[in-house]
């Protein structure tokens, strides 16, 4: 019998209901350009992120706080023209969304205008649920994200996993059960306990997507970079590399600077 996502043609926020409610799991990974996504898609990915990590793996910076909107719709309409199939969900960046529900709507409207995805994301819960209602009253599908939420690093203070303590799981569970009931399509939970992640995936109808959250959840997202190990310096417990592509580009680099060097490049096959 075929998987039911190969016959899946287009993944839209409904077939990802439908993938929870028939136990499929889901499976999303961040892009953030053309290349890779054509790859990611042709693949069979259901849900590309165009993460705000982009601030960290494709532009250099230490947090998600510095991406600009006009950034992420560069990173976000050239994943889109790469894509068939996958569902694209575009993050909206640090001080687009936070405190003033019009100017969530408003980048927004930028996003799904000038790059075609299908979809934004935001950080929070309560804190944020009337920019959450603005975006939706004009028809755009909102992914929720709870837990660690890199956008706060500063209040944070560290990376540590998130809601440990009674008081936090508790009001984790209170916004995820907010968000569903304002209508965001799906959850993102991220560096939680694996039973909370759990609890809350068998208590919304929601699928609830983890990174660091453990098997009892919908499906799994990871950072692209991090998992084909383009990355280097960072290493959580929950990232499996499936690669060591920083090594194997550096050894490419290597052979064609010797090779250049050595005049073994280009032969008589590599010339007109
Ligand atoms: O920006 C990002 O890549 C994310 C994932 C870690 C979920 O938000």
């Amino acid at each position: 019998m075929m998987p039911a996502q190969k016959k899946i043609k287009k993944v839209t926020t409904h077939v990802l209901s439908a993938m929870k409610m028939q136990g499929e799991k889901i499976a999303m990974l961040t892009a953030y350009d053309y290349s890779m996504a054509r790859i990611l898609d042709e693949a069979g990915i259901d849900v590309i992120l165009v993460g705000d990590s982009a601030s960290n793996v494709m532009a250099g910076y230490e947090t998600t706080l510095p991406i600009t909107l006009n950034e992420m719709i560069y990173h976000a309409a050239s994943v889109v023209r790469a894509v068939k199939r996958a569902l694209v969900v575009v993050d909206l960046p640090f001080g687009t969304y936070q405190g003033n529900s019009m100017e969530a709507l408003a980048s927004s409207i930028r996003i799904m205008k000038e790059t075609g995805a299908h979809a934004v994301k935001l950080e929070g819960g309560s804190e944020v649920v009337e920019s959450v209602e603005r975006i939706l009253s004009a028809g755009i599908p909102v992914m929720g994200h709870l837990g660690l939420t890199p956008q706060s690093i500063h209040k944070f203070g560290t990376y540590v996993v998130r809601a440990t303590e009674e008081d936090e799981a508790e009001k984790l569970l209170q916004d995820a059960f907010l968000l569903e009931e304002t209508g965001v399509f799906s959850l993102v939970l991220e560096k939680i306990p694996a039973n909370l992640a759990g609890r809350v995936a068998s208590e919304v109808k929601i699928p609830v997507i983890g990174i660091g959250a453990g098997p009892k959840v919908d499906g799994q997202v990871l950072v692209l970079h991090d998992m084909l190990g383009i990355t280097q310096e960072f290493s959580p417990r929950f990232l499996r590399r499936y690669h060591n592509l920083y090594q194997e580009i550096k050894g490419s680099v290597q052979s064609y600077i010797q090779d250049v060097k050595t005049l073994d490049f280009p032969n008589e096959k590599e010339q007109y």
